[in-house]
């Protein structure tokens, strides 16, 4: 979703500033702008569609100052065209906006300044910022207090950054809410914002955080933070040890592909230093689990969106199999509009790879609100949805820069399957020679994953096969129905293909009306405990002249002679098969996307982090 960044410092803002949004294009956006005080001035420059299109019209006309701000917008009121790219600038021209959120209150806002006399040139909610703030600078002392008067003005979550040329030594920042973050990177006398990472990490790795309800003040020297109620706030600075090398596109065509590739390592370091296999034990420390507090849970909610929902769905049934808690699983969108039954022996995990989701976030806040304890799995380090937890797992799968998630739903698999056992042994529901067992499976888990991964050739012949479908439907049982939910989501996300997961179960109840020899139904068939149940799946599907294309354990017999195409995958325990089973459809989707010539990357439409409800 939107992204920002901002400069202040010696040095030429402008290709700092086009360099940090460059490395947060992966979020999503269909405009970008870019704004800079040159000799008591602000230039701004901005249009629609891709980043490109901006740098160019900077090199047509060139930006140079010290001092500037951008963003990459994704539309919300108002198309995506030049006038309603951010960043905002006001009626005098002195002050500019760039925000991520959405103004709540808009029209009501929008209907007094119009009725004030102002001249809003944009659709957007956010350039009545700009005006706010305008209005107040003839009343407050300067542009703090004057930011300050306006944000407390808007309902909703916001992540906002404003300069103005008549303050030209500073930037104003705020968070409210759950709109994404706002970091700080501190360098040698200069000083970076912006609303995640990856933008500013090629210039410094000493970062501090901005929470909610925060205003900062930032200058060449460093930041003052401070409360909407001007209570002074000491900022932690913390150290990010990450490798931006790691967000670069290597040998692959699409940071998709690199990500689906890069799943051995992500695995190897999910387990790396949490799995004692000696002792056959889990060490999960961030989640500050206690054994008198394991005993006391008597439930367990899951709350995440998207494909962070459909991992949900399996460490559903890795924590009910394994350690007999029973839990629910929640589309973090609906969780809070339902009022849900919490006590304080409930814990909410939510699920997020980005951590800044605002339904996921919003969802842990009605969680908390209710009693429950929090505990979050979350990729992006510093992110809200690790900051808020009582406890955490932090997925280390390093940044995912595709919109479609890959790595970060293999992660939280093996991360709720550690914390299964750990919650069953710390609550003593399984015997130490089941709880080896289970540790033991996870030992040869990156190997079989690398095996899954060097047959991307086989897998790529079916995808040739399936490139030019409308549709596609995907059946699977148990642990493995989440499995084809998702990789019905990858298709359709990213090759523009109506896809459809279902329960393999369900299929006669009314999918199957569907099936003729146009619809490709994608089977998982492994060997499992719903095995003979999918062979059945497959005879019907087969009986109604669908092409079927079936994952099958290595050494099946009985599926060649069913299936059209059959997608082989190494044998595994059943409550890790879905960390292999997913990699084929990752792989599948993803060739069907690149033989079509889609933007794999950047799908239409989707952002990377959803940071709007
Ligand atoms: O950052 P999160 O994991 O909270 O994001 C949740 C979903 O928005 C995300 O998984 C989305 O469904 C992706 N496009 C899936 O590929």
């Amino acid at each position: 979703m939107c992204g920002i960044v901002g400069y202040i410092g010696p040095r030429d803002a402008t290709p700092i500033i086009l360099n940090g949004l460059k490395r947060l294009e992966y979020r999503g956006y269909d405009s970008a702008g870019i704004a800079v005080l040159e000799n008591s001035h602000i230039e701004v420059r901005r249009d629609a569609g891709k980043l490109n299109r901006l740098v160019s019209m900077v090199e047509g006309a060139p930006l140079s100052g010290n001092l500037g701000i951008g963003h990459t917008r994704w539309a919300t009121h108002g198309e995506p065209n030049a006038k309603n790219a951010h960043p905002h600038i006001g009626s005098t021209g002195e002050v500019v906006v760039v925000h991520n959120g959405i103004v709540e209150n808009f029209l009501e806002l929008r209907d007094e300044l119009i009725a004030e006399g102002t001249t809003l040139h944009s659709e957007t909610d956010s350039e009545i910022i700009v005006h706010l703030i305008e209005k107040f600078l003839s009343t407050e002392s300067d542009l703090l207090s004057a930011s300050r008067k306006a944000f407390s003005l808007l309902k909703g979550h916001h992540g906002i950054v404003v300069i103005s040329s008549k303050e030209p030594d500073k930037i104003i920042a705020s968070r409210i809410g759950n709109a994404g973050g706002v970091v700080f990177g501190y360098g040698e006398n200069e000083m970076f914002v912006a609303s995640d990472l990856p933008a500013i990490l090629e210039h410094t790795r000493r970062v501090s955080f901005l929470e909610t309800h925060q205003i900062a003040v930032v200058t060449r020297d460093g930041v003052e933070a401070q409360t909407f109620e001007g209570e002074p706030v000491e900022l932690e600075t913390e150290n990010i040890s990450w490798d931006p090398v790691a967000a670069e596109k290597g040998e692959y065509r699409h940071f998709m592909q690199k990500e689906i590739h890069e799943q051995v390592r992500s695995i190897t370091d999910t387990i790396s230093g949490r799995v004692d296999f000696e002792k056959g034990k889990i060490i999960l420390p961030q989640l500050n689990l206690t054994k008198e507090f394991a005993n006391q849970i008597d439930r367990i909610i899951l709350i995440a969106c998207g494909t962070a929902y459909y991992a949900a769905m399996v460490g559903k049934v890795l924590i009910e199999n394994i350690a007999r808690i029973p839990v629910e699983v929640d589309v973090a969108s609906e969780f809070r509009y339902r009022d849900p039954i919490i006590n304080d022996r409930t814990v909410v995990i939510a699920i997020s790879q980005s951590g800044e989701t605002a339904d996921t976030l919003a969802a842990m806040a009605e969680g908390k609100k209710r009693g429950a304890t929090l505990w979050s799995i979350v990729n992006a380090i510093g992110s809200q949805a690790m900051r808020i937890a009582d406890g955490y797992i932090s997925m280390q799968t390093g940044p995912e820069i595709g919109v479609a998630s890959t790595k970060a739903y293999s992660a939280p698999l093996v991360d709720q399957y550690m914390l299964a056992i750990l919650l069953a042994d710390l609550r003593e529901v399984i015997t130490e020679q089941e709880r080896r067992a289970l540790v033991e499976d996870l030992r040869h888990l990156p190997e079989l994953v690398g095996q899954v991964l060097s047959r991307e050739n086989q897998y790529m012949q079916v995808a040739h096969a399936l490139k030019d479908s409308l549709n596609c439907i995907y059946l699977g049982r148990g642990i493995n129905m989440p499995t084809a939910f998702e990789g019905a989501l990858k298709l359709k996300e990213i090759s523009y293909i109506h896809a459809e997961g279902y329960p393999g179960g369900e299929m006669k109840h009314g999918p199957i009306a569907l099936f003729d020899k146009d619809l490709p139904v994608v089977v998982i068939a492994t060997q499992d405990q719903w095995y003979d149940k999918m062979i059945s799946q497959i005879e019907q599907t087969k009986a109604r002249g669908a092409p079927v294309i079936a994952m099958a354990t290595d050494g099946d017999k009985l599926i060649p002679p069913l299936a059209d195409h059959v997608i082989w995958i190494p044998e595994v325990s059943w409550m890790l098969s879905p960390v292999l089973t997913v990699i084929p459809l990752q792989i599948l989707a993803y060739h069907i996307a690149a033989i079509r010539g889609l933007d794999v990357d950047q799908p239409r439409n989707l952002a990377k982090s959803v940071t709007v409800e």
